[in-house]
C-alpha cells in the first residue's frame, strides 16, 4: 500500500539522489561524506554502512544491505554472514582487506519485534534509488571483477532482477565484469548440514572462479604474432 508517507519519502529520495549528483563527488571519500550526510531511502535505517577496503581491489563484493550486527558496528559483513563469508573467502585464497566490500543498500532496513530489529528486503524500488550511489562508488573503486552475492545485488548491478539459479557465473554488468553467485545467508538458511556443506562448497567455487578472472584480466595479453 502507498500511504502519504511513503510518497513523501520517495520523493525526498529522490531529491536527495538528484542533491547528490549535482554535488558531483570528485573523490571517494566526497562520495561516502555524502552517503553518510543523506536520509535513509528506507525506513527503520539508524546509519549508513560504508563499503570497506582500498581503491583499486582486484575483487568488489556487493551484498544486499547491512544487518543488525554491521547497523550497530558500523562495518559491512561483520554479523553471521559476514563470517560465513570470512570462512569462505579464506577458503577460495581471497584477502578480505584486500578486496572491496560493500551493499546495494547503504541502510538497515528493519521492523522492530519486541526488542529485536527484524531485516526487511528492500524493495525493488528502494534498491533503485540507492544505485546511483553504488555505482559511483564503483566507478571510484575500479575493481577488475565485481562480484554480486544474491539477487539484490544483481538488481542493483544489472538494472534487471534475473534469477541467481539461471544466471550465476560470470556475468558482464553493463561493461563492467562480475560474476553473479548467492549471498551468504542464503547458505545460512539451507536446510540441514548436508546441503550447507555443498552450499559452501559451490560458493567457495564461485569466489575462486570469480577471483581467477580478475587475475586473468590483471595479466598482460601475450601478442599473437
Ligand atoms: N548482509 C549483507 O548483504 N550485507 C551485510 O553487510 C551483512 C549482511
Amino acid at each position: 500500500m502507498t500511504n502519504k508517507a511513503t510518497i513523501s519519502m520517495q520523493e525526498d529520495a529522490r531529491q536527495a539522489v538528484r542533491q547528490a549528483a549535482k554535488a558531483e563527488p570528485r573523490t571517494l571519500a566526497e562520495l561516502n561524506a555524502l552517503i553518510s550526510a543523506a536520509e535513509p531511502f528506507v525506513p527503520g535505517a539508524t546509519r549508513a554502512v560504508l563499503g570497506e577496503g582500498p581503491i583499486g581491489a582486484a575483487i568488489a563484493l556487493v551484498g544486499e544491505q547491512p544487518g543488525h550486527q554491521e547497523d550497530l558496528q558500523g562495518r559491512p559483513f561483520v554479523g553471521p554472514a559476514g563470517l560465513l563469508l570470512d570462512r569462505a573467502l579464506l577458503e577460495a585464497g581471497i584477502e578480505r582487506k584486500r578486496s572491496y566490500v560493500t551493499n546495494a543498500v547503504k541502510h538497515f532496513k528493519f521492523e522492530e519485534r519486541g526488542k529485536r530489529r527484524l531485516h526487511k528486503k528492500p524493495s525493488a524500488g528502494e534498491v533503485r534509488r540507492y544505485r546511483w550511489w553504488l555505482k559511483k562508488e564503483l566507478e571510484f573503486v575500479r575493481p577488475r571483477v565485481v562480484v554480486a552475492l544474491g539477487a539484490t545485488a544483481v538488481l542493483a548491478l544489472s538494472g534487471k532482477a534475473q534469477p541467481i539459479s539461471r544466471f550465476r557465473g560470470p556475468h558482464d554488468f553493463d561493461g563492467q565484469a562480475g560474476y553473479i553467485t548467492v549471498h551468504p545467508s542464503y547458505l545460512l538458511r539451507l536446510p540441514g548440514q548436508e546441503a550447507r556443506e555443498i552450499g559452501f562448497r559451490e560458493f567457495v567455487a564461485d569466489l575462486k572462479r570469480a577471483s581467477a578472472l580478475a587475475k586473468a584480466s590483471a595479466e598482460p595479453r601475450r601478442s599473437s604474432r
